[in-house]
């Protein structure tokens, strides 16, 4: 082993020291749930940016019906069922209507195929993780 190699691999190791030290400190205080949670909002707050980027919040909001339903009755109606995400996904692709008439009045969610399918993914897993108020 060449003296470069060496001492490459002791500065990865003094990463991996620090960042071990680091996960046992935030253990020890209890930072863990914290920290969890500061991730999940940074998701949220991707994901709502994606859909703005993307226009969807043109016609949607979280809590209240615009144009389309308000997010949070989307992630009621399916947080129970186990395929809702890539139902979801598909019917944000090919867009369609008649599963919110009673709050569209029958209004048609164009089709998203210019949105990735990574970004789509990234939106509905938001959606779904939306928790109605009464929870
Ligand atoms: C031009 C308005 C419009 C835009 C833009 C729009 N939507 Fe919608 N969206 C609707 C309407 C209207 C419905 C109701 C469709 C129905 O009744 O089946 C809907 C329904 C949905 C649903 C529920 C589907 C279901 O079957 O329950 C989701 C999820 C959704 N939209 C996500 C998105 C996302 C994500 C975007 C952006 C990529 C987006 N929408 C862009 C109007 C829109």
């Amino acid at each position: 082993m060449n003296l470069m190699l060496l001492k490459n691999n002791m500065n990865k190791l003094y990463q991996i020291t620090i960042l071990l030290l680091l996960s046992l400190m935030f253990a020890a205080c209890g930072v863990d749930d914290t920290t969890l949670k500061i991730s999940k909002d940074k998701k949220a707050a991707n994901a709502l940016s994606l859909a703005r980027q993307n226009g969807c919040l043109n016609c949607h909001s979280v809590g209240s019906s615009i144009i389309g339903p308000a997010w949070v009755l989307v992630s009621e109606r399916y947080k129970s069922s186990p395929d809702a995400h890539q139902m979801l996904i598909e019917k944000v692709r090919n867009g369609g209507n008649g599963s919110w008439n009673d709050i569209t009045g029958g209004a048609l969610m164009p089709p998203q195929k210019r949105v990735s399918q990574e970004h789509i993914s990234l939106i509905v897993e938001f959606i779904l993780s939306l928790k109605h108020d009464s929870e």
